[in-house]
C-alpha cells in the first residue's frame, strides 16, 4: 500500500457535540487520557467562567471562559491517529461550531441523560443529517438519577429523526446505578464510583442469561437487565455499519465521563467502525482522499493566539494528497501560489511545526490577511469545496462608528473578523448602512471588544427589528423588481449576493406566497 493510503486510513477526524453542560468537555479530556496526550485529569477544563480550556487561546475566551475557539487535539490510539476538532459549546457560537462540522468525517454526540435531547442538540444534528455525518450517541451522567434509557432512545429518535440502536445497556441509574452490559460483545463492566474502570474489570458472559449474572448482580437488577436487553433486541435492528456510516442510524453507548466510565468502550468502537478521511464535493468534480495534488479547505479563522501579536491562524481541513511545508500551493479565490513555511500541526496543548500533513489533518497556516472562511487550496485547479453555511443570523444590529478618527482601523477590523466568521456583515445599498448579524448577543460583545484591543476602533451597535436573512435566488429580472419597493429590508452580504431581512415570520411568509417565482434560502454557502 502507497504511504498516502495508509496515512489516510488510519486517521479519523471528528469532533464532540452537545448541548453546554452534558459533558464534552469531561469527555474530550478522557479521550486524551487514554491517547496519551495528556497526562493528568484536569488539563482541560469546562468553558465556565471560572476555569479555560486547553484550546482555549483568546484572552477574551478566559475573561468570559467561553471556548470561542474551534482548536484541533491529535493523538493516536491503538494504531490510529484520531483529530479531535473541538467546537464552542456556548449557543452563541454555534456558526463556528457548524462550520467544524464541515470538516469532520464523523461526529460523537453527548446526551445528559437528566437533560435529554435539548435545544443546541437539535441543531447541531440537524447540521449534521445535511452532510449525512455518521453519529455515535454518548448518553452521559448515569450515575445521576437520569430519564428511563427506553424514553432516552424514543426522544432521539422522534426529536433528532435518526434511528438509535443500543450497543450497550445501563443497570440502573444514579445512586443505584451498577454498570453496564455491552449488548455487542456480551460483557458486563461493574461501576466503582471514584475508580478507574480497566480492562480486567469487564467480564465477559454467555448472553444476558448466563448464570455467572447471579453473582455479580442483584436479582431484581439482574430481572430488569435481561427485560430490557430482550425488549432491545426485539425493538431494535441489528447494528449495520453500513447504516451508519450513511448517517441513517446512530449507535449509543450509556457512561459516566466524569467517572471514566463507559468511555473506553466508546472509544474501542469508535476507532472500528468510525471512518477514515472522505471524498469531499467540490464546484468542479468529488476530490478523493488518495488523489496525489494536495487539496483542502480553511473552515476555520483564529485570531491573536498570541495577543502581543496581530496573528491569524487559518485551519485548513486537508482533503487530498499530501500537504508539504514551503512548497507553493494554489488559492483559487486569489488566484496566487502561497507557500507556508511554519505550517501548525496541533497536539493537544501544544502546537509543532509539521513538515507533512495527510487527509483528515488540519492545518494551522500563519495568516496575514489571505485567508476567509471556504477558501480552497490546491496544486492547480480552480474549484472550491461546497456545503461550507452560513446560516441566517438570529439577531441584526447597525454598526454605528463611534470615533471618526479611526474610520479605517474599523473598516479593516470589520473586515478581517467577518472573514473569520465571527459575524455577518450585510450593507445597504442605499446610504451604505452597515448591518452585522450573529447568533446570540455575546457575539456583539465580542466583536466591540476585538474592535477595540486589536484596532483601536469604538463602534456602538443600534438594535434592527429583522427577525432572519434570506438569501434571494431567481431570475435577475425578478430579483430586481423585488428590491425596488423593499430599499429599507434589502441588503448585500459580503460577496454581493441580494439578502432579505424579515422582520417576522408573517412578513417572511407573506413575501414567499406572493414572489413564488423567487427562492428564499435560510443558509448560503461560503465560497
Ligand atoms: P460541556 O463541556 O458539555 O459544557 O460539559 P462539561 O464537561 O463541562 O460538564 C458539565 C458538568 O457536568 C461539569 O460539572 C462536569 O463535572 C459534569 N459532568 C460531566 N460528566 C459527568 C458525569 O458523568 N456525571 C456527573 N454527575 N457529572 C458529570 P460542573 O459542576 O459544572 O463543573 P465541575 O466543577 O464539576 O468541573
Amino acid at each position: 500500500m502507497s504511504d498516502l493510503l495508509t496515512e489516510i486510513q488510519r486517521r479519523r477526524t471528528f469532533a464532540i457535540i452537545s448541548h453546554p453542560d452534558a459533558g464534552k468537555t469531561t469527555l474530550t479530556e478522557k479521550l486524551l487520557l487514554f491517547g496519551g496526550a495528556i497526562q493528568t485529569a484536569g488539563a482541560v477544563k469546562s468553558n465556565k467562567i471560572k476555569k479555560h480550556a486547553t484550546s482555549d487561546f483568546m484572552e477574551i475566551e478566559r475573561q468570559r471562559g467561553i471556548s470561542v475557539a474551534t482548536s484541533v487535539m491529535s493523538f493516536a490510539y491503538k494504531g490510529k491517529l484520531i483529530n479531535l476538532l473541538d467546537t464552542p459549546g456556548h449557543k452563541d457560537f454555534a456558526e463556528d461550531t457548524y462550520r467544524t462540522l464541515t470538516a469532520v468525517d464523523s461526529v460523537i454526540l453527548v446526551i445528559d441523560s437528566v437533560k435529554g435531547v435539548e435545544e443546541q442538540t437539535k441543531r447541531l444534528m440537524e447540521v449534521c443529517r445535511m452532510r449525512n455525518t455518521p453519529v455515535i450517541v454518548f448518553i452521559n451522567k448515569l450515575d445521576r438519577e437520569g430519564r428511563p434509557p427506553f424514553d432516552l432512545l424514543d426522544e432521539l429518535e422522534s426529536l433528532l429523526a435518526i434511528r438509535v440502536k443500543p450497543l450497550s445497556w445501563p443497570i440502573n441509574m444514579g445512586r443505584e446505578f451498577k454498570g453496564v452490559y455491552h449488548i455487542f460483545d456480551h460483557s458486563i463492566l461493574l461501576f466503582r464510583p471514584h475508580e478507574k474502570a480497566s480492562d480486567d474489570d469487564r467480564i465477559y458472559v454467555q448472553d444476558v442469561n448466563d448464570p455467572r449474572l447471579e453473582t455479580l448482580l442483584p436479582e431484581s437488577d439482574l430481572r430488569q437487565l435481561r427485560e430490557d436487553v430482550a425488549l432491545v433486541e426485539a425493538v431494535y435492528d441489528s447494528f449495520s455499519k453500513e447504516e451508519y456510516l450513511k448517517g441513517n442510524l446512530a449507535p449509543v453507548f450509556f457512561g459516566s465521563a466524569l467517572n471514566n466510565f463507559g468511555v473506553k468502550e466508546l472509544l474501542d468502537t469508535f476507532i472500528e467502525i468510525a471512518p477514515p478521511p472522505q471524498p469531499r464535493m467540490t464546484s468542479e468534480r468529488l476530490v478523493q482522499p488518495e488523489e496525489e495534488k494536495m487539496t483542502g479547505f480553511v473552515f476555520k479563522i483564529h485570531a491573536n493566539l498570541d495577543p502581543k501579536h496581530r496573528d491569524r491562524i487559518a485551519f485548513v481541513r486537508i482533503c487530498s494528497g499530501k500537504f508539504q511545508r514551503n512548497k507553493f500551493y494554489h488559492h483559487v479565490r486569489l488566484q496566487r501560489d502561497l507557500r507556508f513555511s511554519n505550517p501548525y500541526s496541533f497536539l493537544a496543548q501544544e502546537k509543532n511545526v509539521v513538515e507533512d500533513a495527510y487527509p483528515g489533518d488540519v492545518v494551522g497556516l500563519f495568516d496575514t490577511g489571505n485567508f476567509k472562511i471556504g477558501d480552497t487550496l490546491t496544486e492547480g485547479e480552480d474549484f472550491y469545496f461546497t456545503g461550507i453555511p452560513s446560516f441566517s443570523p438570529e439577531i441584526f444590529k447597525e454598526l454605528v462608528n463611534k470615533d471618526p478618527m479611526k474610520t479605517k482601523q474599523l473598516e479593516k477590523g470589520i473586515r478581517q473578523l467577518t472573514d473569520e466568521g465571527v459575524a455577518q456583515l450585510f450593507i445597504q445599498p442605499q446610504g451604505n448602512r452597515r448591518i452585522i448579524g450573529c447568533v446570540g448577543e455575546l457575539q456583539f460583545e465580542v466583536i466591540q471588544y476585538r474592535l477595540l484591543h486589536e484596532y483601536g476602533a469604538s463602534c456602538a451597535f443600534v438594535p434592527l427589528p429583522f427577525y432572519k436573512a434570506c438569501w434571494l435566488r431567481g431570475d435577475e429580472k425578478d430579483i430586481e423588481a423585488f428590491i425596488r419597493f423593499k430599499q429599507n429590508q434589502v441588503v448585500k452580504d459580503k460577496d454581493g449576493r441580494w439578502v432579505y431581512l424579515a422582520q417576522s415570520e408573517w412578513f417572511l411568509q407573506t413575501e414567499m406566497q406572493n414572489h413564488p417565482e423567487i427562492q428564499f434560502d435560510f443558509y448560503a454557502e461560503i465560497h
